[in-house]
């Protein structure tokens, strides 16, 4: 699926990570690809990350109440009179159509990636001005909204001391559009946004970005690093000279403690392998995908013999990293393949497309069968059963 007249090189020069950017219903017909009581069964399920979030009025919650989901289903029965709105993350991991609403931004790297997530709004109804540190593409499914967007946000803007939402304590719109379905909306990371459905059965799909933050890379890199390292790699100094002073710390005393860590952070090959494993952790890891029966490498092939094919599981994360002419380090739901010779196209392949057709000379390739079997058994691919 691609966007009509979409210049993705033009977008990316000028307005990724930069400034919003309103598309104008690029589908070539466009459908809503969930229907709102879909959504609502799924805001009610066990694994559900969903929210729900009224227009109170109420001055002590500074006029938004937020539940929790899962959801009780009975709960939909009773929603006020107050503009409300249901927000459930990952929709994409369990709804095929929707997880192809990300097939035409496909231009930015699979790791960069975080979810749809899908919000249903009654008239009014909203989740109030914010930031968020991350882009979105904004596709209005069905109904009306209004997006007004303001100045760019930092740690330091003002929010409502709100337990649950982060509410924009000023929020001042330089523009304003009414997106209709199949309209999309760009919003750049740390712009000031808001959101309000026009009538009644408003959806809004967001295809939403994600950036580690400096303190989180350090911080799990530490755990990774920390995770190998024995109680005997310390401080040593069988040269030591005696000091004038006791007090000071020597320069070479400060450059040996200095080089123990920075040895560690400087490793970019341990890094490397590292972030691959990590950022392609699932977003929800309890989840258990794993078929219900394992498939062994000669059941793969007959399977494939008979022009079966494969499909990437849509909760899995598939990326990789070149080392060499000859290796390519494929991760996916944070396992770790190293790839050689013929494998490495199977590699590419795997994180190029969402559906993989296993051509004949794969087919009968011993590496290549164990690794869609490794990756078939830990609930990463599956046949696809239309096909
Ligand atoms: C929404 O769909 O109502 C909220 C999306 C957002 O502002 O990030
Ligand atoms: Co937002």
């Amino acid at each position: 699926m691609q966007l009509r007249e979409f210049d993705i090189d033009g977008f990316l020069r000028d307005y990724w990570q930069q400034k919003p950017l309103l598309i104008r219903n690029p589908w070539s017909q466009w459908r809503n690809p969930l229907d709102p009581d879909e959504l609502a069964g799924l805001a009610c399920e066990d694994h559900a990350e969903a929210r729900l979030i009224a227009q109170t009025g109420d001055p002590s919650e500074y006029g938004w109440q937020v539940e929790h989901g899962p959801l009780p289903e009975s709960r939909f029965g009773q929603v006020d009179k107050q503009p409300w709105t249901l927000l459930v993350q990952a929709v994409d991991h369990h709804v095929p159509s929707v997880a192809s609403l990300i097939t035409p931004f496909r231009f930015i790297p699979n790791w960069r990636i975080d979810d749809v997530m899908v919000s249903y709004a009654s008239d009014g109804g909203g989740v109030g001005p914010h930031f968020d540190h991350y882009d979105v593409f904004l596709i209005q499914g069905l109904g009306k909204r209004r997006w007004q967007v303001g100045a760019p946000c930092d740690s330091s803007t003002e929010l409502l001391p709100h337990d649950d939402l982060r509410l924009l304590a000023n929020f001042e719109p330089d523009d304003e559009w009414i997106l209709e379905p199949g309209d999309i909306l760009y919003v750049p990371p740390r712009l000031a946004h808001n959101g309000v459905a026009v009538g009644d059965d408003c959806m809004t799909y967001s295809i939403g970005f994600r950036s580690p933050s400096q303190s989180e890379l350090i911080a799990h890199f530490c755990d990774d690093v920390l995770a190998e390292l024995q109680d005997e790699n310390r401080y040593g100094d069988p040269q030591l000279a005696a000091q004038e002073n006791p007090g000071e710390i020597s320069e070479s005393a400060i450059a040996q403690l200095h080089a123990m860590i920075a040895e560690k952070m400087l490793d970019r090959e341990g890094f490397a392998r590292w972030f691959g494993q990590y950022s392609s952790t699932r977003k929800y890891p309890d989840i258990d995908w794993q078929p219900e029966q394992p498939i062994t490498v000669e059941t793969l092939r007959q399977c494939l013999a008979s022009d079966a094919s494969l499909h990437r599981n849509p909760a899995s994360r598939f990326a990789f990293v070149r080392r060499g002419a000859n290796c390519v380090l494929l991760f996916v739901d944070g396992q770790c393949f190293e790839c050689k010779d013929e494998t490495i196209a199977l590699a590419e392949l795997l994180c190029a497309r969402e559906f993989i057709i296993v051509d004949a000379d794969l087919r009968n390739s011993e590496p290549a069968l164990k690794l869609l079997a490794a990756l078939f058994n830990q609930g990463s691919l599956a046949f696809e059963l239309e096909a």
